[in-house]
């Protein structure tokens, strides 16, 4: 019903609460009861006597009605569960794939209270930022589930352009960097069988609007410091949404090469001297490529090696 009021309400100037009443055949009270709801979620709504109502702006929070107004996608964003605060996104996530909820669907969070990064690291989440996931079920084994986060960052760096004209770079495997410090982290978590992958949850961690912890200061960054005005949380998720839908789509049908070329086209890691810290290894090399599978092909001082995961230093 709300959906149906916003709809009305910006397709033309005053709307009189009795036309609304009519359109959707519910009393005017109960109209007055829902502009107010919307009122409350952020919309400022003009209410003047005789005329009706006019929609002035629209929020910037990502909630449910603004992310999925107009969004025209396939698989992502057919779902969208928002929360003021949830312990993690990716927690709540694995919940809604127990419930049997449909491929694509994305849970938003304004505050994550504890936050997860890879190694069972702890993501600070504070107000300002962009903290969501995307359950995803592709047919493909689960060695292959790094191109699903090879997918999402390129998908995330196009929708920051689109909407900031911002390129960060992507550092293999999970980050985004901006003037060197990292904006973005993905935490792609799946649960599979031998030869295939039950499903997928890809955990988006950008920093937007916030500001950042004193003590990561040397190795963080928002978009805002970059930007130097305020972001449109909710534009730069539908942003990202509406490129992961694309991409996603192509990837699943087989063509994984456009989303390879664009990600070599933003990353800067290939003939670039590393150093990557495993569980119980650290190896220095040269990267020499990325294979099929989204490894890391490093030259070193004793041959060729595959790199399946690790965190990744710049010598
Ligand atoms: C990393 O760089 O270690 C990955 C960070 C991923 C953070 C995101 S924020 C949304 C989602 N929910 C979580 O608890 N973590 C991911």
């Amino acid at each position: 019903m709300r959906d149906k009021i916003l709809h009305l309400l910006n397709s033309s100037d005053f709307v009189s609460g009795e036309k609304l009443a009519e359109n959707l055949n519910v009393s005017r009270t109960s109209i007055w009861k829902q502009i107010k709801i919307l009122k409350e979620l952020g919309y400022k709504i003009e209410s003047v006597k005789n005329k009706g109502y006019k929609l002035i702006s629209r929020p910037s929070t990502p909630i449910v009605e603004e992310v999925t107004f107009r969004l025209d996608t396939k698989i992502i964003g057919k779902e969208v569960h928002y929360f003021k605060s949830l312990p993690s996104t990716n927690v709540f996530g694995k919940k809604l794939i127990k419930d049997g909820s449909p491929e694509g669907t994305v849970v938003i969070a304004d505050v994550q209270t504890s936050g997860r990064g890879r190694k069972h690291r702890r993501w600070l989440s504070p107000e300002g930022g962009l903290w969501f996931s995307v359950i995803l079920y592709p047919h493909i084994p689960p060695h292959y589930g790094m191109l699903v986060t090879m997918v999402s960052s390129v998908s995330i760096v196009q929708g920051i352009n689109n909407v900031t004209g911002i390129s960060p770079i992507i550092k293999w495997p999970n980050d985004l960097l901006l003037n060197g410090k990292k904006v973005c982290g993905i935490l792609t978590e799946l649960d599979a069988e031998i030869d295939r992958i039950n499903y997928t949850i890809v955990g988006i961690g950008i920093n937007v609007n916030n500001s950042i912890d004193e003590k990561l200061q040397k190795t963080a960054i928002s978009l805002i410091q970059k930007s130097k005005y305020k972001i449109s949380r909710v534009e730069l998720l539908r942003s990202i949404l509406k490129c992961m839908d694309e991409n996603y789509r192509k990837f699943i049908s087989g063509n994984f090469g456009d989303i390879r070329k664009l990600w070599f086209s933003y990353s800067n890691v290939v003939g670039k001297w590393i150093r990557v810290r495993g569980e119980n290894t650290v190896i220095e090399g040269i990267v020499t490529d990325i294979d099929e599978s989204g490894c890391l092909i490093l030259d070193t001082m004793d041959g060729i090696t595959r790199i399946v995961s690790g965190d990744v230093e710049y010598l």
